[in-house]
């Protein structure tokens, strides 16, 4: 983060706090002061505080947690940059993210990984902790320095962006990242079933005449997978789930009381492949956009419990780069300004889960996931803890439009959209980074 002016005591007062961690569900008011959260309770003492928000009517909570972002530094800042992306993530309510190693060159070295980390704290407005890739230049042939990125800070192992195809190198990864203790995060998808293919195998690929992308490219890597890591016991987790097989194949495994997990985007729980349609890129990501049949398994397993992480896999790109013909257009789409108001609709509305479920979704679990809770205290509202506190707005409703986008890159299909559901203040270690519609006052 970088060097901002010393916090101002403040105090959020006559919300209700939600801390899934502690069970917290309360109306109450929070006070910070240093960084760091002073006290939680009813009516507290507001003479201290420089500033006070009257959060009435708003969902106080932990600072969101988004475990699966692409800040694209180094090497294509023309499409991110840490200040951009981590400006779209305070104006979405996140505090903290984990950026992807896909990027120019990759992060696959302790020196990678110190160096984003120095560069965050010079140019991010939230925290930001690193994803270190698995294998060398994100190649699939030889392991990364998996445990020395460890050391140096990395708080989770992926190539994402590329399956690690070969069973082989997959089972020495497995192995070193959990002597890391970190989790390996996988994302899924056998190339062999997707060479040429830009959106899912279905009705819509072959009216348009595009190359189709079955759910089996997914599926095999995850039952691969945790048989693999099944003498291996790494925790393993799996990125941006697209297909119902693949929650049948992590409910029976997590059913086994396997270390594995599986995470949702908004667009895989709110679109389907008609998306797609007309050709537009914007609906174009990888893995694709399935059918609402899988849309509404992904949402079942969130509802029982099967899914435990929700990440944006925000991906920007360039209008330029989107208005290529659909085959070549690249895959990806942003999300942390409207990722909130996305799952409010896809499972609060919805009734499959409550807010503090929801709540939970978005900082415990994603903490845990990625260790912050043990190595920095996040993820929790807890007295003497770092004061990272995300205001929501249930209620406000707002249009996702261009002017609304913090980041550099525009590509979502969800510009447009009629929104329920709002950050309307972002706090990182007791510094307010984000504050929109009502003010803090003085006191
Ligand atoms: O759609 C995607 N875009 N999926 C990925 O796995 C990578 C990402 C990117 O880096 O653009
Ligand atoms: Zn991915």
């Amino acid at each position: 983060m970088s060097p901002h002016p010393a916090a101002e005591p403040l105090i959020i007062v006559n919300g209700r706090v939600i801390d899934p961690a502690s069970g917290h569900d309360g109306v109450a008011d929070v006070a910070v002061e240093d960084g760091r959260v002073g006290a939680i309770g009813a009516k507290l003492d507001r003479s201290p505080a420089a500033r006070v928000l009257d959060a009435e009517g708003c969902l106080v909570v932990p600072g969101l947690i988004d475990p699966h972002v692409h800040l694209r530094e180094p090497g294509q800042t023309h499409k991110e940059d840490i200040a951009s992306g981590t400006a779209a993530a305070v104006s979405g309510g996140f505090t903290t993210v984990c950026c992807m190693p896909n990027t120019s060159p990759a992060i696959d070295t302790p020196d990678m990984v110190r160096m984003i980390t120095a560069r965050a704290r010079e140019t991010a407005v939230c925290r930001v902790f690193v994803v270190s890739a698995g294998t060398q230049a994100r190649k699939g042939e030889r392991p990364a320095e998996i445990g020395l990125c460890a050391n140096a800070g990395a708080v989770g192992i992926s190539d994402d962006g590329d399956v690690i195809e070969s069973a082989g190198v997959m089972k020495a990864v497995l192995a070193e990242t959990a002597r890391a203790g970190l989790a390996f995060m996988q994302h899924a998808q056998d190339p062999t079933l997707t060479r040429g293919a830009a959106m899912h195998a279905g009705t819509v690929s072959a009216k348009l005449g595009l190359g189709g992308w079955p759910r089996e490219a997914e599926e095999i890597i995850v039952e691969r997978d945790v048989r693999l890591n099944r003498s291996i016991g790494c925790r393993y987790h799996v990125q941006h789930v697209s297909s119902a097989g693949t929650v049948e194949i992590l409910r029976r495994a997590r059913a086994e009381g396997q270390p594995v997990s599986g995470e949702a985007s908004p667009h895989h729980l709110l679109l389907a492949h008609e998306a797609c349609d007309g050709y537009d890129t914007l609906a174009k990501m990888n893995p694709p956009l399935r059918e609402q049949a899988d849309a509404d398994v992904l949402r079942e397993g969130v509802a029982d419990g099967t899914i435990t992480i929700l990440a944006t896999d925000h991906a920007p790109h360039t209008a330029e780069e989107k208005s290529a013909p659909f085959a070549d257009a690249p895959f990806g789409i942003i999300g942390l300004e409207s990722a909130l108001a996305l799952y409010a609709e896809a499972l609060v509305h919805t009734g499959a889960i409550d807010w503090p479920r929801l709540i939970e979704l978005m900082t415990l679990e994603s903490a845990k996931l990625c260790g912050l809770d043990a190595r920095a205290g996040l993820g929790a509202l807890t007295v003497g803890g770092p004061a990272d506190v995300t205001v929501i707005d249930p209620d406000l409703t707002w249009t996702l439009t261009e002017s609304e986008l913090a980041g550099k890159s525009t590509n979502t299909p969800f510009l447009g959209r009629q929104l329920r559901g709002r950050a309307i203040a972002a706090i990182v270690a007791g510094s307010v980074r984000m504050e929109r519609e009502r003010a803090f006052a003085r006191a």
